[in-house]
């Protein structure tokens, strides 16, 4: 079962509203959470490697996301962050509505900063997002037209991927275009964005013409969620974003990769190894690379107690990643987030009793939990790619 929730809130220089989050309720109450929870199971590691040397002894990517406030003002959370990560994106600083104060101007202060952190920790740099319909800038709906959306469109994506043109491992260039097939109106699936109301269905695939003459190093890729479980709306969307990706690959739209976010809930039940796996190498038939782009698990409907969270939470880590990272089109894993101190789900998927969630490899004392153990071992036991 899944409850949809919309949320809407004022957030810095933009409006996020309704960001759709997977929220598997427990349809059996307390009993089916307390046996979600498996005390043998073992999470030891061996050797002393980061996340990031763990990866790339297999030919993997491993990084977080990271934002400006955080990393340019604690310290120590900025060191284990290039202790831990191979490949930085930033959490918000290159949505639209940070990027663009007024409908003329460009503002890349903190998105470059944050690129700057990267080079000089020898992280490697994602993007994250050309094309969104959330976190556009006020001025956004007043301005955007009919007749100036192509121009507006076109503008913004040749500026951004010209500026970080030769530095970007990949760049998101459309995000959440099917949207977990929340809003089913039409037979592709496709989210009702202004994008879609403007440009049309190929907006998609212009974002990625544009995107590649702007700049032909980067991996361009398609991002989105609700990929993960056997459950009516992430089925509905696996097969949208399968014809997605088909209609583009037919069109000779220069994609490269899909992202899957993976914002996986410690209370879901329904994974299916073998669903995913197949949906994984139906991605990869297509000539298509795969990027897990925003993993974290979600532990608001689970149990109070530290020790069953973080075990649940764990195991959630180690079930996903194993059966992910026997895909060989899997190249990158990406967490929303390092430690428990500053994550979105704080704000966007409080526990109802209020204590501190607990979704990322570290906790709030930047202390290792059994998550990073989970991680650890998914890599250790990953074929080389
Ligand atoms: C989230 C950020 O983590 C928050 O700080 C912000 O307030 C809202 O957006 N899917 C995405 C990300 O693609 O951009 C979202 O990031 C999380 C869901």
């Amino acid at each position: 079962m899944t409850l949809t929730r919309r949320h809407t809130l004022k957030l810095g220089l933009g409006t996020v509203a309704s960001i759709g989050v997977s929220a598997g309720c427990s349809p059996h109450g307390k009993q089916h959470l307390q046996a979600l929870d498996n005390p043998n199971q073992d999470f030891t590691v061996t050797g002393k490697g980061s996340l990031k040397q763990r990866a790339a002894a297999k030919g993997l990517l491993y990084g977080a996301a990271g934002n400006y406030p955080t990393l340019s003002e604690d310290a120590q959370f900025a060191a284990l962050f290039a202790q831990e990560c191979g490949i930085l994106v930033p959490e918000n600083e290159m949505k639209w509505s940070f990027l663009r104060p007024t409908p003329d101007t460009f503002d890349f202060t903190q998105a470059d900063w944050l690129a700057k952190f990267a080079r000089s920790h020898n992280m490697l740099l994602r993007g994250h997002t050309l094309v969104w319909h959330q976190q556009l800038p006020d001025w956004f709906n007043e301005v955007v037209n009919q007749q100036n959306a192509e121009q507006i469109f076109v503008k913004h994506i040749e500026t951004v991927v010209k500026h970080y043109a030769g530095q970007m491992h990949s760049w998101d260039v459309v995000n959440e275009g099917i949207a977990g097939a929340y809003n089913t109106g039409r037979s592709d699936r496709l989210y009702d964005t202004p994008w879609l109301r403007f440009l049309g269905k190929d907006y998609i695939d212009l974002a990625f013409r544009v995107a590649a003459a702007a700049d032909s190093k980067a991996m361009l890729v398609y991002n989105d969620f609700a990929l993960d479980y056997d459950i009516p709306r992430h089925n509905d969307s696996k097969a949208a974003v399968l014809k997605l990706l088909e209609y583009l690959k037919a069109k000779g739209t220069p994609i490269h990769a899909l992202g899957i976010q993976a914002h996986l809930n410690g209370s879901e039940t329904q994974f299916n190894p073998n669903q995913l796996r197949q949906f994984l190498r139906d991605v990869a038939s297509m000539g298509l690379k795969i990027l897990i782009t925003e993993l974290d698990v979600e532990d608001k409907n689970l149990p109070a107690a530290i020790s069953i969270r973080d075990r649940r939470v764990a195991s959630v880590y180690k079930d996903y990643l194993s059966v992910v990272l026997d895909e060989p089109a899997v190249i990158a894993v990406l967490t929303w987030g390092l430690s428990d101190r500053y994550t979105w789900l704080s704000q966007f998927n409080p526990r109802p009793d209020k204590l501190p969630v607990r979704p990322l490899p570290f906790d709030a004392n930047f202390n290792r939990k059994l998550a990073w153990n989970a991680i650890a071992q998914a890599f250790d036991h990953a074929p080389k790619r």
